[in-house]
């Protein structure tokens, strides 16, 4: 346990606060993802899902909030400050100024799909926005029912109750519509593209018709790390000059490049990120990057205000505002994250990222109950992806008697990895691959905490180079061969 004296407690309730049910700790000390905010040794191996509080973040976090007592957490001027300061570090880690974009936090992914939408509709004025979301059941669960303003959990960041689907801003649900475009077939396989992006033509030539919104969201990427639509096909939708076209990067993953984050701002695509997966912040923690030059400033709205606090925002006014911590303290980390991570060598992170490509993928193949998933999206739009190009996420189905196992043992296969002794691992929670079908896989995730301590293994030791190699090929054997206990043990 962590030392019970006070502070620690309120950092720790807070740091649970302010999402929504997801985030709800169980009795067991874990959320439904199976991460956990209690002192921990579990090996990081899930940031594609969301991430347990490290050890040495909880430890940085005391130390920024060092000299703050928990009265002076609830004051609107040092809680705005703290809010600036996360601001500034956010920009400048990113490279990115704040005369090119409006930044605004957001509790989760998910929830920006709802502020997005928002923002769409008030600066066209439109009576319809059409919301296209690729690769529905790799993005976040509850993307579509975000896109149409509604409740995608029970519990709104506010604490507020709702039911499932029901309308949290009854502006945006009743003037979205969405169109979900997947990218696997039945069989859980990729067709060409073009298959997918004639669809999204479609819908979007409809919509200019009709003098409708419509928005894309380009996926870069997906759970399973897919790309898509391609970056040219964007592009060309992007020359077409339609009038009320809108493209959203999701790069919710945080597997992106500044320079990809950047050039995409530059041509006016919305950004969303979030620092709980990849920079491994407690989850749940999302931030929207609006290009200033096509949105201007984007503005908190008194209808806003279940889902995200007047903070957010890059201006608020100075009326006296509901102080709710939980974003601002998982934010402080995300932030020192990536801090962290961008202040490695890019030599050294490049090597750690080839590693994992290469050696992940080496390991899963040669272990004969995981059926590893090829990742066919790499082919023929390699060179035209504009974010990450590392594979830092693989995934794989889990074989037993010729048959794959199904998503209900999946789930029990990654809940007692986490309990695994003497160590836990954490990995990607089992996603869906064909909805037909119902197979499934779960994944092996690479995120900034083990590539920050590969690099400090390579760079304190003699012949630091192999060591870490090594540290990390037997931290993924490990897993893979606790994977094939488990796996062994169903049906018996
Ligand atoms: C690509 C992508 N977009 C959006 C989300 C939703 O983010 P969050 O879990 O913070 O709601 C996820 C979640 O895994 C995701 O993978």
């Amino acid at each position: 346990m962590r030392p019970s004296d006070n502070f620690p407690d309120y950092l720790i309730r807070q740091l649970s606060s302010n999402s929504d049910s997801r985030s709800i700790i169980m009795e067991n000390d874990f959320t439904k993802y199976n991460t956990t905010l209690s002192e921990n040794s579990i090996i990081p191996l899930g940031s594609c899902t969301a991430s347990s509080l490290n050890n040495e973040d909880f430890a940085d976090l005391i130390e920024k909030l060092k000299g703050f007592s928990i009265s002076d957490l609830s004051s609107t001027e040092v809680v705005q400050n703290l809010w600036s300061g996360v601001r500034s570090d956010f920009l400048q880690a990113m490279n990115l100024s704040a005369d090119l974009v409006d930044l605004v936090f957001v509790p989760s992914g998910t929830d920006s799909e709802t502020l997005i939408s928002s923002v769409i509709l008030e600066k066209d004025h439109s009576e319809k926005l059409n919301n296209i979301v690729v690769a529905p059941l790799e993005v976040g669960s509850g993307t579509v029912l975000a896109c149409g303003g509604r409740a995608f959990t029970e519990i709104a960041p506010d604490g507020s109750n709702w039911k499932i689907g029901q309308s949290i801003i009854p502006n945006v649900t009743e003037k979205t519509e969405v169109f979900e475009v997947p990218i696997r077939d039945s069989s859980g396989d990729i067709p060409p593209m073009k298959n997918l992006e004639k669809e999204i033509l479609r819908i979007i030539e409809e919509s200019e018709r009709n003098r409708f919104s419509s928005c894309l969201h380009l996926v870069a990427g997906s759970k399973t790390g897919v790309h898509a639509p391609t970056t040219k096909f964007v592009e060309e939708l992007e020359g077409s000059l339609f009038d009320n076209l809108h493209v959203i990067v999701d790069a919710a993953q945080g597997r992106f490049s500044r320079s990809g984050i950047k050039k995409s701002l530059e041509l006016g695509r919305i950004v969303t990120i979030t620092a709980s997966k990849f920079f491994g912040a407690p989850p749940f923690c999302g931030a929207v990057l609006f290009p200033r030059k096509k949105y201007g400033g984007v503005y908190w709205r008194e209808e806003y205000k279940s889902l995200f606090n007047e903070m957010f925002f890059s201006t608020f006014s100075n009326e006296q505002i509901e102080i709710t911590n939980g974003l601002l303290f998982r934010w402080l980390i995300g932030v020192s994250n990536m801090q962290k991570y961008y202040s490695t060598s890019p030599k050294h992170r490049l090597s750690v990222l080839k590693w994992f490509e290469e050696d992940a993928i080496e390991i899963i193949k040669s272990n004969h109950h995981l059926n590893y998933v090829e990742p066919q999206y790499f082919s023929p739009d390699e060179k035209n992806r504009l974010l990450a190009t590392n594979k830092t996420i693989h995934t794989f189905r889990i074989e037993k008697d010729g048959i794959f196992l199904p998503i209900e043992y999946l789930r029990e296969i990654h809940n007692k990895l986490v309990l695994s002794k003497p160590v836990g691992f954490h990995l990607g929670q089992p996603v869906t691959l064909s909805s037909k079908s119902g197979e499934s896989g779960l994944r092996i995730a690479l995120g900034s905490r083990l590539i920050i301590d590969s690099i400090r293994t390579i760079e304190e030791k003699n012949g630091g180079i192999e060591m870490a190699r090594e540290k990390l090929t037997s931290i993924i054997s490990s897993a893979c061969n606790r994977i094939e206990e488990l796996a062994n043990e169903f049906g018996n």
